[in-house]
This record gives C-alpha cells, structure tokens and sequence, in this order.
C-alpha cells in the first residue's frame, strides 16, 4: 500500500511492532530440544494477546500461526513434532495483520550449545552477514529511489564475500494484505527491474542469503521450500515506508 494519512502509519506502525515483538520472544525462547509446534504455539499466543491474526493462516490457510524453516528447510517451514537440535539454523517469519493492516518480518538464529564451542562457525557468519544484507537492501529504500537499487546492493555485498542469493523468492508490497504491488521486487541484481519507489509505499526487504543455494524449489508437502542446490541459507525481513528522508523500518522491537 501506500500510505496517504498518518492514521494509516499509526495502524501499520502498530501491527509492524506486534510481529517484532514476537518474533524476538520466540527467537529468545528457542533452545534444543523443544518442537517447531511449541515455537509456533508461543508465537499465537502472543499474536492472539495484541489482538493480531497470523496472515499466513488467514490468507492462505498456511497450517500454522508462523513459518518455520529448520536447516535444509529455507521458508514456509510447517510448525510440527521436529525436535529442535543444538547447532540447527531456524528461520522464524512472523506476519500477522490489526485491523486491516499487514506487517512482515523474519529472522534466522543458530541455536546455541549450552555445552562445548559451536562447530560451523561459518554459520554464523552467515546469520550475521544475513542481516547486514537485509540493513543494506534497506538503505536503499527512499521515495523516488529505483528499486532496482535494493537488489544491486545486496548482489555486491553477497558477490564481495562469495555468497550467493536464492533468486526466485522476492520482496512484495504490503500493508492491506499480506502480498500486494509492488510485486516480484527482487533482492538479487535484476536489469529489467525498471519501477521508482513512491513516497509512502510500504514493501519487504527480505533477500535469502545462502552459501551456494540459488533457487528455492517446493517440497511434498505444498508448502516448505528448499535450496537448490542444497546449502544453507538465511533470511531477514523488515516492513519499510519508503519516505522522502529514507526507509522508515516498521518491524522494530520495543527494545
Ligand atoms: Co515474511
Ligand atoms: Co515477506
């Protein structure tokens, strides 16, 4: 959408805080040996108790409040009886809508050991890399910016450091509903990406950053998709305003 009044910003400012909020309590409550199930379990009840409603579940019929995608899983993880395991990379995406508005947000976290030092260092230099491509895609947000700038950026910065980006899964428009226009933005360099951000437009930022991963390919189950070829991969996501002084990011936590 694109926001036209200040009572707007204050409707996706809130819903854009709900799903920060949770998406950091389930990230702070996630340790070996729990289920996807009781992770998701905890983020309904948070969404249900700042009166949202998942958008996954109400737009799609996605068989769970969030998506959580474990290792080889890279998005649309369905909540279940998976284990949680020390070492495991878990994305979490929370999108849940408050009185019509939509907000979006994601992470993904290495689950720490309690015991002896974390082997594949490697993966968490890619869950930090991860979010420093996500902050430099959104830098690149402001009105009258091309959004092709979004991709360029985060292609130089995963070229530098010899990583590659999942290619067919893209940043969208959002803020009435869950998807909207702009559409397909992508978060990889893209020649023919020839739109400008409009003052007050409301998109996602949310590149897949992947240490060889370069298409995402659905599994059996209709909905957890996977890397092809197969290798890790991160994902981080903010909801951003793009305004005349730059991105205004709606999916911040309250501290
Ligand atoms: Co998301
Ligand atoms: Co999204």
């Amino acid at each position: 959408m694109t926001i036209t009044s200040e009572d707007e910003l204050t409707g996706l400012r809130e819903i854009g805080r709900i799903v920060a909020n949770v998406l950091q309590a389930m990230a702070k409550a996630l340790q070996p040996g729990m289920t996807t199930q009781e992770l998701d379990d905890l983020g309904r009840q948070l969404l249900h108790r700042d009166g949202a409603v998942s958008a996954p579940e109400s737009a799609y019929a996605f068989p769970g409040a969030t998506c959580i995608s474990v290792n080889e899983e890279i998005a649309h993880g369905i909540p279940g009886t998976r284990v949680i395991m020390a070492g495991d990379l878990v994305n979490i995406d929370v999108s849940a809508s408050k009185n019509g508005f939509f907000a979006d947000t994601g992470a993904s976290f290495r689950v720490p050991h309690t015991g002896p030092a974390q082997d594949r260092p490697q993966l968490d230099r890619l869950c930090r890399d991860g979010r420093r491509a996500m902050q430099i895609g959104v830098a690149q947000v402001a009105a009258g910016r091309p959004l092709a700038g979004i991709g360029r950026a985060i292609g130089r910065f995963a070229d530098e450091r010899g990583y590659t980006l999942i290619r067919n899964l893209a940043s969208h428009g959002v803020g009435r509903a869950l998807h909207e226009a702009p559409t397909e933005i992508a978060t990889w360099p893209d020649r023919s990406e020839k739109r400008i951000l409009r003052e007050g437009q409301v998109i996602t930022v949310e590149p897949f950053l992947s240490m060889g991963g370069l298409w995402a390919d659905e599994g059996r189950d209709g909905w957890t998709l996977y890397s092809r070829p197969a290798a890790p991969v991160v994902q981080f996501e903010h909801t951003v305003v793009a305004t005349r002084n730059g991105p205004l990011i709606l999916t911040q936590p309250d501290n």
